[in-house]
């Protein structure tokens, strides 16, 4: 591993493919920015509070050291293919994410930019006016009953709101509505209602996911899931994954 104390750590380190170094060839296939570890949701599976307690530092990313950091890879000829906002906080719970999207914009200009978020903000407020490639929003559940569960503090109409308005902020936006099947969210009946609204909210993909994280579905554990709306596809979180998970 080229940095070990890091790479064996890492969730998206797969032991069994060969090396790949891509920092060599100046190319970065995915520039990865936490913006904050804030968050107003409670999910009893992220690890945001245990790595606001264990990493030191400053918890919300600065706008002049993102622009150093860029300053740097523009300067050293860098290419960057993928720009994705995530991490374990709230990427629009930063105070000022609009602008870490202008500046990472304006030094790739054709880099994809993709977004991970819980939708539990006004979008027009946070991001109008700015364009994402890709919007991926977490709502793991159709009933604010199902949702609530896992997603503790959020609100689904909240989330729906804010998923339906980038989509219609500009269709050019690829939007995901990610659902994580737990067993609390995974009946036949759920599953066809999240494909009802999905097609009402007109996103571009519905994306159930099987986890391997306490409360996972068994339901559909050897099944197919009963989908029938052409935009919903079925996933599964690495395996490799399943260790970093808490
Ligand atoms: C920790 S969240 C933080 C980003 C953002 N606040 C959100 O909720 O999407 C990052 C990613 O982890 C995923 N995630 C959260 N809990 C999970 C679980 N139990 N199993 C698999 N993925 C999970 C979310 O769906 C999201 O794609």
């Amino acid at each position: 591993m080229p940095w070990s104390r890091i790479c064996n750590h890492c969730a998206l380190n797969r032991p069994s493919d060969p090396p790949d170094n891509h920092l060599r060839s100046k190319v970065i296939s995915y520039f990865q920015i936490e913006p904050t570890l804030a968050c107003a949701l409670a999910c009893p599976g992220c690890s945001r509070s245990k790595q606001i307690r264990q990493r030191p530092g400053p918890h919300t990313l600065e706008l002049n050291q993102l622009q150093n950091l860029l300053n740097g890879l523009l300067s050293e000829g860098y290419v960057v293919h993928n720009i994705e906002y995530c991490g374990q906080g709230e990427p629009l719970d930063h105070p000022n994410f609009k602008k870490i999207v202008e500046a990472t914009r304006k030094a790739y200009p054709v880099g994809k930019q993709r977004l991970i978020t819980n939708g539990n903000n006004d979008y027009r407020a946070k991001l109008d006016g700015t364009f994402i490639d890709e919007i991926m929003v977490s709502i793991d559940g159709a009933t604010q009953q199902s949702y609530e569960k896992y997603r503790i503090g959020g609100a689904l109409n909240t989330a729906l709101n804010f998923t339906r308005n980038a989509k219609e902020a500009n269709r050019k936006q690829f939007v995901v509505w990610k659902y994580i099947l737990f067993t609390h969210n995974d009946t036949e009946d759920e599953i066809k209602l999240a494909e009802e609204i999905a097609l009402g909210l007109g996103v571009d993909r519905l994306q159930f996911v099987r986890t391997h994280s306490e409360g996972k579905s068994v339901t559909w554990e050897n099944k197919t899931l009963p989908l029938r709306w052409s935009n919903s596809v079925d996933t599964s979180t690495p395996l490799i994954e399943r260790n970093s998970l808490p």
